[in-house]
């Protein structure tokens, strides 16, 4: 059976301005199983498909195509080549890197790491969820045979859409991967891996962390030591309290002739505040806590202001690099919140840099929600 979804004005409008996805409350909602594909008309005119997942609140509508012949597997193709020509050709990413990035690559809920030959799906698109292996075909037509491709659809966006979790290879089964970033090397594992496997949104920031030295470096929420290992250091503490990721950080410290440092596997409030009553002091402090917002916004902004200002509290003078994952955070708030802290402990400082998600996590204008990675690179100062 073809259903068909009649609109109004408004959300007319909004989809002609690119905008991809709607909440139940804001379309007629019609009883249909999830992930079903509906035409959508304004006053007895095509306008595009959608796809409605009743279940899902905040994504009960996600726009599919424009095209009223539409075609998937032509479609999404057409979309991944274009993907990957910006991401390969336009800002030089060649061998890791998002491809596919939600809206911002106009296939709704869909998200796809790449790992040298390794693809990482996570889906939380009812219809999608049904298509799997159209996007596992398109994907094999244009990287070739001999990919590897796992989904990994999990977390809160699936929740939410009340879909089952999914974990699983869905072509060939290569897990492991070394990639490079800034001259170092870094083994990664999609399974056992956080996210997909690795952050690939820091890349930038990487790049210029690369420039700064510090005798003593303290990485606090460190994962795979990216941020601790790329920086010029004498001596380098790690923090982590994910086990499965501490086997991975020792051994990327490793590859990379890493010698003087240790890994503390602990929570990384008590080691600050350890550290804190110790009277330690460090030449810099790196924070990249994941989503502290994400699920209390007062409790996550009071965790955000005692992490940094305890890590202030750990410079006498260096630098403090600080970052935030939440997209209700935004950069000037952060900002602020820091300033504030920083002038209540009499302190001098600079903002020497502001950090920003890497070039292949890029943002279309009507989905600024996809903005999510601020941070700065501060100078404390006596
Ligand atoms: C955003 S990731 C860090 C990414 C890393 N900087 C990179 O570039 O790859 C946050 C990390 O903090 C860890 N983590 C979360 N809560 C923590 C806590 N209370 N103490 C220590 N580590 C924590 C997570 O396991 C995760 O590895």
């Amino acid at each position: 059976m073809q259903y068909e979804l009649n609109i109004n004005n408004y959300i007319y409008r909004e989809i002609k301005k690119g905008r991809q996805t709607f909440s139940s409350n804001l379309v007629k909602n019609i009883d249909v199983n999830p992930g079903e594909l509906v035409k959508i008309k304004y006053n007895n005119n095509f306008v595009a498909w959608g796809a409605i997942n009743p279940k899902d609140y905040y994504n009960y509508l996600r726009i599919m195509s424009y095209n009223e012949d539409f075609d998937l597997y032509s479609e999404l193709k057409d979309k991944i080549e274009k993907a990957r020509e910006y991401r390969e050709n336009v800002i030089n990413y060649k061998d890791h890197y998002r491809l596919i990035y939600s809206e911002s690559d106009f296939i709704s809920g869909l998200i796809i790491d790449k790992f040298n030959d390794i693809f990482v799906l996570q889906n939380s698109n009812a219809f999608l969820d049904k298509n799997i292996n159209i996007i596992k075909e398109v994907l094999i037509e244009i990287f070739g045979k001999n990919i590897t491709i796992y989904e990994k659809s999990v977390g809160k966006q699936r929740e939410r859409a009340f879909l089952m979790p999914v974990e699983r290879f869905l072509y060939n089964n290569k897990s492991r991967t070394t990639i490079e970033e800034v001259g170092k090397n870094f083994d990664i594992d999609i399974i056992s891996g956080q996210k997909t496997g690795w952050f690939l949104d820091q890349r930038e920031n990487r790049k210029i962390i690369n420039n700064i030295y510090g005798d003593e470096v303290l990485d606090a929420f460190s994962y795979l030591g990216s941020f601790g290992i790329i920086i010029n250091a004498g001596y380098r503490y790690f923090v982590e309290k994910n086990k499965n990721s501490i086997k991975l950080l020792s051994k990327n410290i490793k590859i990379n002739g890493i010698d003087n440092y240790k890994i503390i596997n602990e929570n990384a409030y008590k080691v600050l505040q350890e550290f804190y009553r110790e009277n330690k002091k460090f030449d810099i402090v790196i924070l990249d806590p994941p989503d502290l917002l994400a699920d209390n916004y007062i409790k996550g902004i009071k965790s955000t202001i005692l992490i940094n200002s305890i890590a202030l509290d750990l410079i006498d003078e260096g630098y403090l690099i600080t970052f935030s994952c939440s997209q209700d955070m935004k950069e000037e708030k952060f900002y602020s919140l820091l300033r504030t802290i920083i002038r209540r402990k009499n302190k001098r400082f600079e903002v020497l840099y502001r950090f920003q998600q890497a070039l292949d996590h890029k943002v279309i204008f009507p989905h600024q929600e996809l903005k999510y990675l601020t941070g700065f690179l501060i100078e404390i100062k006596k």
